[in-house]
Order: structure tokens, then sequence, then C-alpha cells
């Protein structure tokens, strides 16, 4: 289903028991942080909270809105998000259907992805109020100095929207925004991301890019702003997919750039080429402070919202927070794209604890000598797994989503020497362990049974398993075992 707009869902979380209002007075400035990090660390997430009085504002901040799989769910619409997964799996199958009934089970997937494109309106709650020129005050928002050492207030649930200035394609990515002053913030598009490579292309052009960064929204929305679709594929197109409804969008008052009609609030503006400023520090996703780095700088033309916005947040840290729950909505939904480039592959995991771009689980259909060092070659150059430092391949059996059977398997299907591939090349901007910011090692791990063309001539030996009939017996007599 869709949501109107982000206190639709917001609503519609509170119907279902996952949202607490807090009425007193919380200071976004460290305060909010300390109590959603509390909530966020508990068992499966804790609840989203409404804060709707944070000292010195009078806009309600929202946060931990997608910060459990029901949330995260619930945020695209489904039951659980696995429903996707299934979905964009039949649709991306290799084979035609067969047969005339096949044909017509297709035709409504065929008609979601239709009707996906989004529609332009001519107005939106997003632009019921306008503030341009000398009125842009963003020290009026209620923005979150989330950590002590932080250089700043950041906004943390940002969706910027920029066009190619060669090919005029729209990107939206979630990109943080540090708060300068009343009018200008930092841009933190990251070196890799698509955005810096729209920037760059209007530096090579002399020409000052325009951008428009928007708050809310139906979640939908905000998820497709941090998935890691290819950087042809517009994500508005993507949240029509997955909201089964178009995204309506209107045109800036400030700038020539489309925003989603039904936004909380919209910040307007440029970046000029070639300016930087100090960005950062930042407690980031990794549980550690990123350093002060020059980013470009987002002059805010206008500032358009609501007439009673509500401020949409997030707080990174130390593992497990609400990223964690993105992060892995978005493993499971784009497991079957990855499978497309990659059909051998059977599961994956990238655990929370490892942030991710860190360390991947996979398992494969192993068929051939060097098997899993092709699939550890190409998920280094697939998309945003090229972040990927460490990847573990496992035969198709093992469970790649229990750690323990991971590491068991490691500790005892690995001869470093022979089963270790070293490799070099970008790495995620946030590692603060490569010898330079976005570049360095990698390092890929065959846990499979080894082959006899891989050098193994010993006989691999059978994992310690129960006979059948044994496990039916002692089934049976369990109850009378008094255990
Ligand atoms: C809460 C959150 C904050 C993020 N902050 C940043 C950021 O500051 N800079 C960045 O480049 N990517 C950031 N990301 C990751 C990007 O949103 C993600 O890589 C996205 O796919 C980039 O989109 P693009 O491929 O259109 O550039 C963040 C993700 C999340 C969930």
């Amino acid at each position: 289903m869709a949501y109107l707009h982000f206190q639709d869902f917001l609503s519609h979380l509170e119907s279902a028991g996952e949202l607490k209002r807090v009425s007193e007075s919380v200071s976004p400035n460290l305060e909010i942080t300390e109590v959603a990090n509390r909530v966020m660390k508990k068992p499966n997430g804790g609840e989203a909270i409404l804060f709707e009085n944070p000292t010195g504002f009078n806009i309600p901040v929202a946060i931990n809105t997608m910060g459990s799989r029901k949330r995260m769910s619930m945020a695209l619409g489904v039951d659980d998000y696995e429903e996707i997964a299934n979905d964009i799996s039949t649709l991306v199958k290799p084979e035609p259907p067969a047969g005339i009934m096949n044909k017509i089970r297709m035709l409504p997937r065929l008609s979601r992805l239709a009707s996906s494109s989004p529609k332009a309106v001519s107005s939106g709650i997003c632009q019921e109020i306008v503030e341009e020129g000398d009125a842009v005050d963003l020290t009026k928002i209620p923005v979150l100095k989330c950590w002590p050492d932080d250089g700043g207030a950041f906004i943390t649930l940002p969706l910027v929207f920029t066009y190619d200035p060669e090919t005029g394609k729209r990107n939206t990515g979630m990109y943080r925004i540090q708060i300068f002053d009343r009018n200008t913030t930092g841009m933190h598009w990251q070196l890799h991301k698509t955005g810096a490579e729209h920037y760059r292309k209007s530096e090579s052009q002399g020409q000052k890019i325009h951008a428009a960064v928007a708050l809310g929204g139906d979640p939908a929305i905000i998820f497709s702003a941090l998935a890691p679709l290819p950087p042809n594929v517009d994500e508005m197109m993507f949240a029509g997919f997955l909201r089964r409804k178009p995204v309506s969008m209107v045109k800036c008052k400030t700038i020539d750039i489309q925003v989603p009609a039904d936004c909380e609030m919209i910040l307007e503006g440029y970046v000029d080429p070639f300016e930087r400023r100090p960005e950062g520090p930042f407690g980031d996703h990794t549980g550690f402070y990123t350093l002060v780095e020059p980013y470009p700088v987002f002059h805010v033309t206008a500032v358009t919202h609501r007439k009673n916005p509500v401020y949409p947040c997030t707080i990174v840290g130390k593992p497990p927070m609400e990223d964690g729950w993105m992060g892995k909505a978005v493993e499971r939904i784009f497991l079957p794209l990855v499978r497309m480039m990659v059909p051998e592959l059977v599961d994956m995991n990238l655990p929370v604890e490892a942030c991710f771009h860190n360390l991947a689980f996979v398992s494969i259909r192993k068929r051939y000598p060097g098997h899993a060092f092709k699939v550890m070659n190409a998920l280094w150059g697939l998309g945003q797994l090229m972040f990927t430092k460490m990847i573990f391949v496992f035969d198709e059996e093992v469970d790649v989503q229990n750690i323990q059977e991971c590491i068991w398997r490691i500790a005892n299907n690995i001869d470093p020497e022979r089963d270790m591939l070293l490799s070099k090349g970008p790495i995620d901007v946030l590692d603060h362990s490569s010898r330079a910011m976005g570049f360095g090692s990698k390092i890929g791990f065959d846990c499979t049974r080894k082959l006899p063309a891989e050098g193994y001539t010993r006989e691999w030996p059978n994992v310690i398993e129960m006979s059948p009939e044994i496990v039916k017996r002692i089934d049976e007599l369990w109850p009378k075992l008094g255990l």
C-alpha cells in the first residue's frame, strides 16, 4: 500500500502499536540521540519515537520509524519485505513464462512496472509554506547534533535530488547534510556516489549544480534514496514500483528540479563548482567518528514545507542501529538482482555487526575449480558491493544467515595460503583502516569443499550427521526420556 505522506505512515505505526509519543522536552542537542540509542539497542529494534516537544523547537522529531523488521516492512507497504524480493525474482526470471495461464499471471506484475513512472503535479503539501531569500533559516529545524564530537548538527535522513548535467537523468541519494549556518550546509555525497558524479560533471563545465533536499514522504521514497540502484535507474520510478502507485512530483519554487509533492519539507539550492568547506567530524555508521574532510557547500535558496511538518531523522553509530534494518531490507530485496549477474549465488549475509560493506558471507552452487574466486571477483565488480572488504564463500548447503555455522566452516575448511585471494580496489569512504580514503585492499576466503583440480588430493571428510532412522527412533522416544 502507498502512504499519503510521512505523517500518514506515523499514524499507521501508531495504530499498530509501533510508535511511542514523548511529550517531555528532550533536546536535539545529544539528548534525543541518547534516548534513541537506548531504544534502538532493545531486542528487535525497539519502537519508533515521536518527540513532540524537542527543546527550543516547535517541529516534532520522528526517529527509528524503520528500525525493526516489522516497521521496515510496513514502510514498504508489505507484511514482510521478502515479498518484494519474491516479486522482483519473478520479474527478472530469465525465461519467459510458458503457457497462456502463466503469461496471464505475469500481467499484473508487468502492469505494476509500467505504472511506476512518477507523475508531474502542479502543487503539493511540501509547498504549503514557502520561505525564500532572507526568510530562509535552517536553524529553525530541530536538526540533531548526534554525538559529542560531531562538528555540528546534521540532517541524517535527507533525499538529495540532482540531474546529470550531460544526460539530464535524475538521481536521488541519501547524503548527510551538515548545517553550517542559516542558509548553507555541507553536501556529503561521497566520491563513488552518483550525486558526486553529477557534481564532477558540472564542475568540468564550470557550472553550479542545482540540488534539492527532501525530508519525509512515503517511506518507500526514503528507502529508494538509500537503495544501491544503478546510476541510470530513477529512484522515483523504483519508489513507484515499491508503493504500487506513481510518486507525484512538483517543481521547486526557485530551481528547475522536481521533488516528491507529499514531503514534509524541501530545501532548494545550488552547489558552486570548486567550493569546499571542512565537513565533520561525524559519529558514523561504523561506530567511529569520520574525521573532518573538505566537502562541497550547498547554498539554500528556499525552504518550503507543509503547514505542520514533522522532522524525520535517524542516528547512526555503533551497530545495531536503525540503518541496520534498512540494510537488511536492501540485502534481501536486491539479492534477486545480484543473482541475475551471479546466478550461482544461493544466499548472501552482510552482517549488521560488520556495517554491511565490510564483510559478506555468501553461498554458491560450486561447479568447477576456482569457482569461489570467480564469485569474489564478480561481487567486487558489482555496484556498491565493490566496497566489500572481506568475502567468505561457502558451499550451497551452508546457512550463511547462521553466523555460528559460518565460523565453524571458516575455521575448519580453510588452508589460508591456498584459499585466500587478496585484491585491491575502491573502499568505502568511511573506512578508516585503508591506506588512503576510498582505496585499499580486500580479501576473499574460499570456504568451500576443495576439488582435486584445486590441488586437493586428499579425501574431503563428511560432516558428522546422525543416521535418519536413529533420529526418528529417538524423536519417538524423546517424551518418555524425561529430558
Ligand atoms: C542513514 C544513511 C545515511 C547515509 N549517508 C550518506 C552520506 O552522507 N554520503 C553518502 O555518500 N552516502 C550515504 N549513505 C549511503 C547512500 O545513501 C547509498 O550508498 C545510496 O545508494 C547512494 O545513492 P546513489 O547511488 O544514487 O549515489 C547513507 C545511507 C544511509 C542509510
